[in-house]
């Protein structure tokens, strides 16, 4: 079975399958990895269990008081360790820290097969607010680590509070997805709207930057104070819309 087979096996009630064939998942495709349980981890575990998937949060202290509430929160929830989360689900949602991501994926150990979503930001931040903590970008970095599995770049530019919400706006929050296996891509896209969310496909995992970059300009009312002018991406599509009659190039 290649992975693009795998891939299609997320979308019905089927195991998943490494790529070598063996089977590494006992649990249907409709249960979620959430490594992290701070604000994007309880965010994710509520609006995944509310479209109905089994969630397991991968943490480091999966028995502490906190870790457990949230799990309480989270209908038909869990908690264990991150690897042995990992090892049970199909999906696996990233919701570290920047700093802490590249021990968390090699700290699950072997993730072929895998689907990765990825919304962390390689972002640091000084006197001057927020910065590109590498040279690249996070999304690059986690689909090198994450060996074998097939990562997309999703939800990196969408606040916590409306991944537990997405129809606290009332419109559709935009969700962008950059990743270099269109399968993978696909399949999220699917997923992503049928979270609520609407999808946008931006390109292979190098597109992940400017996605980072974004998710800084979406901290802006946040750093400056002015939460009252926090925004959300969206998009306004132009596509098949005549275009009107313009200067030639040059
Ligand atoms: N907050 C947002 O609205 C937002 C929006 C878009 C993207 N993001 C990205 O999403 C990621 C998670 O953000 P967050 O706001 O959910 O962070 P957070 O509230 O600080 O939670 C991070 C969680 O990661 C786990 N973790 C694993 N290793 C850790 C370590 N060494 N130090 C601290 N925590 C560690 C912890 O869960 P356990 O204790 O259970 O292990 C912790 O609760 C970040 O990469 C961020 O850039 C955040």
């Amino acid at each position: 079975m290649n992975r693009r087979e795998i891939l299609s096996t997320l979308g019905a009630t089927a195991l998943a399958v490494s790529i070598s064939g063996e089977t590494t998942m006992a649990d249907d495709n409709k249960t979620i990895a959430i490594i992290g349980t701070g604000r994007m981890g309880g965010a994710f575990g509520k609006l995944f269990a509310g479209a109905g998937y089994k969630v397991i949060y991968g943490s480091r202290n999966p028995g502490e008081e906190k870790v457990q509430a949230v799990v309480k929160s989270t209908p038909n929830g869990a908690a264990m360790s991150p690897k042995d989360a990992a090892a049970k689900a199909a999906i696996i949602v990233l919701a570290t820290p920047w700093n802490a991501t590249e021990a968390a994926i090699k700290g699950m150990g072997d993730l072929a097969g895998k689907l990765i979503l990825d919304p962390t930001n390689a972002i640091s931040f000084g006197k001057d607010g927020p910065s590109m903590s590498v040279d690249t970008s996070g999304g690059e970095l986690v689909r090198d680590w994450a060996k074998g599995a097939s990562v997309v770049k999703a939800f990196n530019t969408v606040g916590y509070f409306v991944i537990a919400e997405p129809k606290v706006l009332g419109d559709k929050v935009g969700v962008f997805l950059a990743g270099d296996d269109a399968a993978a891509k696909e399949k999220v896209m699917a997923m992503v709207n049928s979270l609520g969310f609407e999808a946008t496909d931006v390109g292979p995992m190098k597109n992940a930057r400017v996605l980072e970059g974004m998710s800084m300009l979406y901290m802006t009312p946040f750093m400056s104070g002015k939460s009252d002018q926090r925004f959300e991406w969206a998009v306004r599509r132009s596509g098949g819309v005549k275009l009107g009659t313009v200067r030639p190039a040059g």
